[in-house]
């Protein structure tokens, strides 16, 4: 079963005007946010009408959400409109729900801007927003029309934030391709135009697409995508109530790291794979993480997570190189036990 129609070109206005004209929208509204708008928006080459919210994760909230049906209202939006949403994962997360509740739902296409949009926000059909005190709690499964990717988005990212979104590809290859994670290591941070890029956003793509299709509503083996994201999650929620911020990547590498280590503390995983995948981490050179919280800090946002039961935290784990295993439980006390231990 297919859910999303996939795109890549390499001209993103063509598509989108064929797109849209083939499929006889009454109308068509871009959703962009602050840097989008200056950065994006221009490429698609067509006067969109289009709706702008403040960039960051720290508006991916319920009042933004409302905003933005505000100006659908506005704009006499109707349940033939198809809006576009032109940015990172918080566009994308937050034009997908606010489509799945305006009008009981509006079709809506993705257009990732980002490296993280390209390989994971943008597919799959999860949206939502935060809760103050947990991330994307509030949301919906509702799958775009179309994902048009175009990489020519990324020239204008922040190398940074490019080279991070990493941290999602090597999700993917760690906990279900092999092959994925051997491409990776041997083209470590491949520049935003090589063939080399396109070969690895188009693996990882697919990769999500097909556990998307065999679990759409993620009960079985599309929580393999969950790796890293158990303590990344809590740790991005932890840094938002200090009043801080952090990137969802830099998040789920500290997350990666942490559940690796636990793979380890738990048996399941052999402690030279172990070390084999943190040298393939490090041979990308991402930069280090500024937090270390404290496990009692961080346990209420382990404990707001979804996935878990009263005493136990779910994870889903590597057990070797491209698989992983879903739903342990982890006691609570022994997740303190093994917080923070080196692997050696
Ligand atoms: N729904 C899912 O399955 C899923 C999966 C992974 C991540 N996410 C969500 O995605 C979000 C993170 O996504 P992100 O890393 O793309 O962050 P983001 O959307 O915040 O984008 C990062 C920054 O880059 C700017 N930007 C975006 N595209 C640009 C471009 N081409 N040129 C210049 N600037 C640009 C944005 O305005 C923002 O300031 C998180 O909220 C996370 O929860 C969702």
């Amino acid at each position: 079963m297919s859910f999303s129609e996939l795109l890549m070109s390499d001209s993103v206005a063509t598509l989108l005007q064929n797109y849209c004209h083939e499929h006889a929208y009454s109308e068509v509204v871009v959703l962009c946010d602050s840097n989008t708008q200056v950065h994006c928006f221009p490429h698609l080459q067509k006067a969109y009408k289009h709706i702008v919210m403040p960039a960051g994760e720290q508006n991916k909230t319920l009042r933004e959400a409302e905003k933005i049906m505000d100006q659908l209202m506005a704009l006499h939006c109707s349940k033939q409109t198809l809006l576009v949403n032109l940015g990172g994962g918080v566009v994308t997360d937050m034009g997908g729900f606010v489509a799945s509740i305006y009008k009981r739902g509006i079709p809506f296409v993705n257009v990732p801007t980002t490296l993280m949009g390209m390989v994971d926000a943008a597919i799959g059909g999860k949206t939502g927003v935060d809760h103050a005190f947990a991330k994307n709690i509030i949301g919906s499964i509702y799958h775009p029309k179309a994902v048009i990717l175009d990489l020519k988005f990324l020239n204008t990212m922040p190398a940074v934030d490019t080279l991070l979104s990493f941290a999602e590809i090597f999700k993917i290859a760690i906990i279900a391709d092999a092959q994925l994670w051997q491409t990776l290591v041997q083209n470590p941070w491949p520049s935003p135009n090589s063939e080399a890029l396109k070969a690895i956003v188009k693996s990882a793509v697919q990769n999500k697409i097909q556990l998307v299709e065999q679990d759409p509503y993620d009960a079985s083996v599309r929580q393999l995508l969950n790796f890293g994201h158990t303590y990344g999650h809590a740790y991005e929620s932890y840094v938002l109530n200090q009043g801080s911020s952090t990137s969802h990547a830099d998040a789920v590498l500290w997350g990666m790291h942490q559940e690796i280590a636990l793979a380890v503390h738990l048996g399941i995983l052999n402690k030279d794979k172990a070390l084999i995948m943190l040298n393939g981490l490090n041979q990308f050179d991402f930069p280090s993480s500024q937090w270390q919280p404290d496990f009692n800090a961080l346990l209420p946002f382990l404990m707001a997570d979804k996935k878990n039961s009263q005493h136990t935290i779910g994870f889903s784990l590597p057990i070797d190189i491209g698989q992983g295993q879903i739903q342990i439980q982890v006691d609570v006390q022994q997740l303190k036990n093994c917080y923070s231990l080196p692997i050696i």
